[in-house]
């Protein structure tokens, strides 16, 4: 089942494109440039009603949440939070008719997302979800369930239910945004468009893997990594942290950018490099190529994401994955590839069991 790759993660990164273009099958009407999605059935008034969104997740499906975020409060101009499911169902959340919990979740079993689900119900929320995993519990417990299309993951660690949530997501945000008028026909349009493109890009950046390897070999030997995003590629830099956590066992953190002044910057030496999310943005990107200043000026390895042919981000680093061009929305989708390689490749490296790390499980069904 594993065809011509050695383990089930690798396969199941190279599907990505597969996994994209079978999400947006039926979803999308690319003719006439709008989302459908009649899995969440709603009026315009409906969606006009909706004063807020929270998002209840573990692990990477929190971290796709957090990406979420800005597409339903950009997009749809819904006010957004995410949530750890484990700490939402603990807590006393302010919860109406008007809110909608959004779980999300590959499995659709995890514990503490299912039980975010039913603190959600007490609360008389609208309960939708975003899962993989066909019958399970998270798509039979919602009021209405987006189903990924993204196919099984066998691999513990999650790479495709990942992209896939992120693309139901941004279609979410489209159709919300269309109802309530946020967006022009026009603007979505665009965006409809830009999604089309997104499994070429996917596949384009699967093709550069060679450049990924030749990093892997260059830094598997570390043993402490700090990954450093900001916007959209924030909730980047902490998944692709996880990965490199759960597949290699190196200690690797996410950080916001900005933040590094105000702590973690005193850890920066030459033992430990930083993978900087430096994609051309008009908003992040020339604080990003600052930061990556600073960390080299305190004798950090810089290993950075660019756009091709980024010069100015090359010059600032040690070493480079390149990625093509890809519109704002869709870069989080886009950068998560070569993060996601990286670690599968650190940790093969390093002889780990890359399908099944240690202590980890594919759905948590305990607390
Ligand atoms: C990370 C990973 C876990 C899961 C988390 C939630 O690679 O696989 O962090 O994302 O356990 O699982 P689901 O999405 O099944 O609820």
């Amino acid at each position: 089942a594993k065809g011509p790759y050695r383990h089930f993660m690798h396969k199941e990164i190279h599907e990505q494109p597969r996994a994209v273009t079978d999400t947006l099958r039926g979803r999308v009407d690319f003719e006439r440039g709008r989302v459908t999605l009649e899995e969440v059935p709603l009026s315009p008034e409906a969606a006009r009603r909706i004063s807020r969104i929270v998002i209840v997740a573990c692990g990477t499906s929190y971290y796709a949440g957090l990406v979420g975020k800005f597409y339903f409060e950009s997009l749809a101009r819904i006010p957004t939070e995410v949530d750890y499911g484990s700490e939402f169902r603990y807590r006393d959340p302010v919860l109406d008719a008007d809110t909608v919990v959004l779980a999300i979740s590959q499995s659709g079993e995890t514990v503490d997302t299912l039980a975010a689900m039913e603190r959600a119900r007490e609360g008389s929320a609208r309960l939708w979800s975003i899962v993989n995993v066909i019958g399970s519990q998270a798509h039979r417990m919602a009021d209405a369930c987006i189903l990924m299309h993204a196919g099984p993951e066998i691999g513990v660690a999650s790479s495709k239910a990942f992209t896939a949530s992120i693309v139901d997501e941004l279609l979410l945000a489209l159709r919300l945004a269309e109802l309530r008028g946020t967006l022009s026909p026009e603007e979505i349009r665009t965006h409809v468009r830009e999604l089309a493109r997104l499994p070429d890009l996917l596949g384009r950046v699967l093709d550069r893997e060679a450049e990924v390897v030749e990093v892997a070999r260059a830094f598997y030997r570390y043993e402490d990594f700090l990954y450093l995003g900001r916007g959209l590629l924030y909730p980047i830099a902490l998944e692709g942290a996880l990965k490199l956590k759960e597949l290699s066992y190196i200690h690797a953190e996410g950080y916001p950018a900005g933040e590094m002044k105000h702590g973690p910057i005193a850890l920066i030496d030459e033992r430990m490099p930083t993978v900087a999310l430096a994609l051309q943005d008009p908003v992040t990107y020339e604080k990003m190529l600052s930061q990556m200043e600073q960390v080299r000026a305190r004798r950090g390895q810089v290993i950075a994401l660019i756009t091709d042919g980024d010069r100015a981000a090359s010059a600032r680093a040690d070493a480079v994955l390149s990625v093509p061009h890809a519109p704002r929305w869709l870069q989080p989708a886009v950068a998560v590839v070569p993060l996601q390689l990286l670690a599968y490749h650190i940790a093969v490296l390093r002889g780990c069991d890359v399908d099944q790390p240690r202590n980890l499980a594919k759905s948590v069904t305990v607390e």
